[in-house]
């Protein structure tokens, strides 16, 4: 990845192949010209972070409605007054937090979600990072032979076993009051496996083990030794980086070009965090 030159920001990329820590700018009083160096730096870094923001809730709208229009999400509890906002909350005497199991967002919606603003309210005063893997490297470095097979192939991604199943076992129980709304998990979708990103063109790998199902036109069983080999290769910690959260901090990846997978290593602790995530278009 060659490194460009930014005159309004300065960028720190966290490994050679994704994330990129921004410095030097106040997301609450953002001018057009940073705004369009920052986009530089998502294409090219595909998840970026900021620290120290003091952010109103307006001010995280503000900025989301820069990248697009704002998803209202279906499933996560809403902050107050903010339909537009997500909580992705654990409390300390929660077990389960959300998005623990690697994936990359709305896939199950026939047009997957750009990406998703994260913003750090209160975190643990040790653990609760998240990971990030490049699904570009997660392409690039496939053989010839299975970059031909996947080249003709679309995946069936569903939210149904993922948002609409009321959990059944003790452990499960507690996030049942963060997700709602299970009845409007209907959504499934396909789409192709490798998708040309649509603002780089890069190939990138588009399936996830939280809401792909099977390949189209194949059953579930003869999709999965496929689909269980392409989700090794895929988090190959060269592929990754990983951030560390403090309050102010603010993440933003892009779902078309990574997957991310927040660690649960905090028992006892509250985490807190303010997610909006920005429609996308057709990957097909
Ligand atoms: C998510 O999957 O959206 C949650 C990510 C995180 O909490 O770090």
């Amino acid at each position: 990845m060659g490194q460009t030159a930014y005159q309004t920001i300065d960028v720190h990329p966290l490994s050679g192949l994704l994330g990129a820590e921004i410095k030097g700018v106040n997301l609450a009083d953002l001018d057009d010209e940073q705004f369009t160096e920052i986009r530089q730096v998502f294409l090219e870094h595909s998840v970026i972070f900021f620290r120290d923001q003091d952010l109103t809730p307006e001010h995280h709208i503000a900025f989301a409605n820069r990248w697009g229009e704002i998803n209202v999400n279906r499933f996560f509890k809403p902050v107050e007054g903010y339909p537009m906002i997500a909580e992705v909350s654990k409390e300390p005497d929660q077990e389960k937090n959300i998005g623990s199991n690697w994936h990359t967002d709305h896939s199950y919606d026939q047009i997957p979600a750009l990406g998703s603003i994260l913003y750090a309210h209160e975190v643990p005063e040790v653990g609760g990072d998240t990971m990030f893997a490049s699904m570009y490297a997660a392409y690039d470095t496939l053989s010839d032979g299975l970059k031909e097979t996947l080249s003709g192939l679309n995946a069936i991604h569903s939210s149904r076993h993922t948002f609409g199943r009321k959990p059944t076992n003790q452990r499960n129980q507690d996030i049942g009051g963060r997700i709602r709304n299970r009845e409007l998990a209907t959504q499934d979708a396909v789409h192709p496996v490798v998708i040309r990103h649509p603002d780089t063109g890069r190939k990138a790998l588009y399936i996830n083990s939280a809401f792909t199902v099977q390949f189209e036109g194949w059953t579930k069983e003869e999709s999965q030794p496929l689909l269980q080999y392409l989700y090794r290769h895929a988090v190959n910690p060269t592929f990754t980086c990983r951030f560390h959260w403090e309050k102010g901090s603010v993440g933003f990846w892009d779902n078309r070009a990574t997957w991310h997978c927040a660690l649960n290593d905090y028992p006892g602790q509250r985490r807190f965090m303010h997610r909006i995530t920005v429609e996308g278009v057709s990957l097909s």
